[in-house]
């Protein structure tokens, strides 16, 4: 029996794409599911792959079919299930088998498993691309010990995209670092979509654009500074017509957003880390509040119509609101990361993640090259402050104030853009105004304040 080079456990869509891929690169995997039918179809479907696909009925059997020391990936879904799944195979594995866990896990889940793993090896992965992604070459990001990483990097950077023939699989520290960057990734992923949906709506409501005349915009934007994943599928979502209809697909679906947790965590944790990500929180917050469409309708009938055609921007505004909303919510992404690789002391790579996003991924982009080499720059400092895109926002964030505000006028809902724009004025204002609010704490709560003068004063004066 061959001894395959790698276990893959959990054949859903983004397991069986992974697995393929292995395949695909010339890897012996052994795969094993939950429901053994499954496994069986997998096998039948692999087509000329099929004869590096090895299937197996039992953990047991899946595991005497592995190459020594043995390392087998989880596909399986996020939390309890990883638990169990670790707890199942563990007392079947030898000391220096390896566990990795590929799916989307909250990091703190990582951490702890990493924790109770010790010395047996274990790594947790983000892994980013979508189904298209894990079967043709994902963005990989790795966190465990570097030691068990360099075991299994062969394989992983084999199956991972490559931007200019460099792959995009890399080690970003111990325990949890792969999925807190991925999270951070997912993040992002909100925030970007969220933009670009905002700026969907000032075409649609504001300017009253056909969809399919949105479709074109996004796709004319696609070969400028917003050449990325996103616009290009914003493009094509926009330009779809549903077959059944003939209506454009915008137009048949509800405008409710789902999500799995993911962006929900990063908003979480970045509060802990007071890392302020108002542009992803802004994000998460509007797919919460997407969800409430009997109250949007009833506050709708309340108020009134609403949103109007918007006045005063041109497609080009949007075009440059757009650029800078997305320097600035890249920008806070990468200051949460680090803020947190301060806090837990991890030193992440900051230019290796920008390098790592640079193909794969949901949120690849033209511009990561750009913050790649901004960071390699200068790691320590807001991407918005780096010479390329400081340039850049001060080319568009006049543009981004416009369409902020004609969209405010016209009631069509930016929060996203609109808060993104806060936070850029905000880090640009050298005197702000929470002596205010220091002024306020201490008149209530005798909290105290530092002043201009460098005296730290406990209790101000503040009349009768
Ligand atoms: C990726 C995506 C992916 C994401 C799902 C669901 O990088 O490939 O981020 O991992 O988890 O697409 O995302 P939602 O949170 O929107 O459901």
């Amino acid at each position: 029996m061959t001894q395959a080079d790698i276990g893959l456990i959990g054949l859903g869509t983004m397991g069986a794409a992974l697995a393929l891929n292995i395949a695909d690169n010339g890897f012996d995997v052994a795969v094993w599911n939950r429901t053994t039918s499954v496994t069986h179809e997998f096998k039948n479907d692999a087509g000329d792959l099929a004869s590096k696909v090895h299937p197996h009925e039992t953990l047991e059997s899946l595991i005497s079919g592995l190459s020594k020391p043995r390392a087998i990936i989880l596909m399986v879904p996020a939390g309890d299930a990883v638990d169990q799944q670790i707890a199942a195979l563990r007392p079947l594995l030898d000391p220096d088998d390896m566990i990795i866990d590929a799916g989307n896990a909250n990091f703190h889940d990582t951490n702890r498993r990493a924790q109770d793993a010790g010395d047996l090896p274990f790594l947790g992965i983000g892994v980013s691309g979508g189904e298209e992604g894990a079967r043709f070459g994902p963005s990989i990001m790795g966190g465990g010990k570097r030691a068990h990483w360099d075991r299994v990097s062969h394989i992983l950077k084999a199956i991972s995209a490559k931007y200019d023939g460099t792959p995009c699989a890399t080690w970003m520290g111990n325990e949890g670092t792969g999925h807190f960057v991925k999270a951070v990734h997912n993040g992002i992923e909100y925030a970007d979509m969220q933009m670009i949906a905002e700026a969907y709506g000032v075409m649609r409501d504001g300017m009253g654009m056909s969809a399919d005349a949105v479709g074109t915009t996004f796709a004319t934007w696609d070969n400028g500074p917003l050449d990325s994943y996103l616009t290009e599928i914003s493009a094509k979502v926009a330009k779809a017509a549903d077959p059944e209809t003939g209506k454009p697909m915008l137009d048949v679906i509800v405008d409710a957003a789902g999500q799995k947790g993911t962006g929900r965590w990063t908003v979480i944790e970045a509060q802990h880390l007071a890392a302020p990500i108002p542009a992803i929180d802004a994000a998460v917050v509007a797919r919460n509040l997407s969800s409430q469409r009997a109250n949007r309708t009833h506050g709708q009938d309340l108020f009134g119509a609403a949103p109007q055609p918007i006045d005063g921007v041109s497609l080009d505004d949007l075009e440059g609101a757009l650029i800078a909303g997305k320097i600035i919510c890249y920008a806070q992404g990468f200051e949460m990361i680090r803020k947190a690789s301060d806090q837990f002391d991890w030193a992440l790579p900051l230019p290796d993640i920008a390098r790592v996003w640079r193909e794969g991924c949901i949120i690849r982009s033209k511009m990561l090259n750009d913050m790649a080499e901004a960071l390699t720059d200068d790691a320590d400092r807001n991407l918005m402050f780096a010479p390329f895109f400081a340039d850049l926002l001060k080319t568009h964030h006049d543009a981004l104030r416009r369409v902020v505000a004609a969209a405010a006028i016209g009631g069509v809902a930016m929060p996203a853009l609109a808060s993104g724009l806060a936070y850029f004025d905000a880090m640009r204002t050298a005197r702000g105004t929470a002596n205010m609010i220091q002024g306020q704490r201490d008149f209530f709560g005798a909290h105290g304040f530092e002043r201009f003068d460098g005296r730290h004063d406990q209790h101000g004066h503040w009349g009768a």
